[in-house]
């Protein structure tokens, strides 16, 4: 899974970082697939989960200076997203991780840019503080 242009939210800063986010997947994957010991899968996740706390936190810094309005839900979908990774590298020492993970881990990324990064990010664009929407018109 790489990122394509479609999934651009139209800040290049966040659109490299969310690069950057789909090449730790990359890496997560290659272990999985090629069935390698558990800890090459867990430190592909660590990288991963070091990578994506770095963004979030990019993310949650700008939506609070904008002052966006859903930032909880998104915050709670970015924590929610750190817990399973965690769980998943834990497990991945154990035993064998399965498709589910990845699948998880790329449903769960593609959906959170389409949906919850696109609704923020005009507010970012517009350069918005707080008064009123900052859509597209
Ligand atoms: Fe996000
Ligand atoms: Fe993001």
């Amino acid at each position: 899974m790489l990122w394509t242009n479609d999934l651009s939210v139209g800040v290049p800063e966040i659109d490299e970082q969310h690069k950057g986010l789909f090449a730790c997947l990359a890496r997560v994957e290659k272990a999985i697939d090629e069935k390698q010991r558990g800890s090459s899968v867990f430190f592909a996740l660590d990288q991963l989960a070091d990578y994506a706390r770095i963004h979030f936190a990019v993310e949650e810094i700008e939506m609070r200076i904008h002052r966006y309005p859903d930032f909880d839900a998104h915050v709670e979908q970015h924590r929610t997203f750190e817990s399973r990774v965690k769980q998943f590298s834990e497990e991945a020492l154990h035993r064998n991780v399965f498709e589910d993970v990845r699948d998880f881990l790329n449903n769960w990324l593609v959906e959170h840019i389409q949906i919850a990064d696109k609704a923020y990010a005009p507010y970012l664009v517009a350069g918005n503080t707080g008064a009123g929407a900052g859509g597209n018109t």
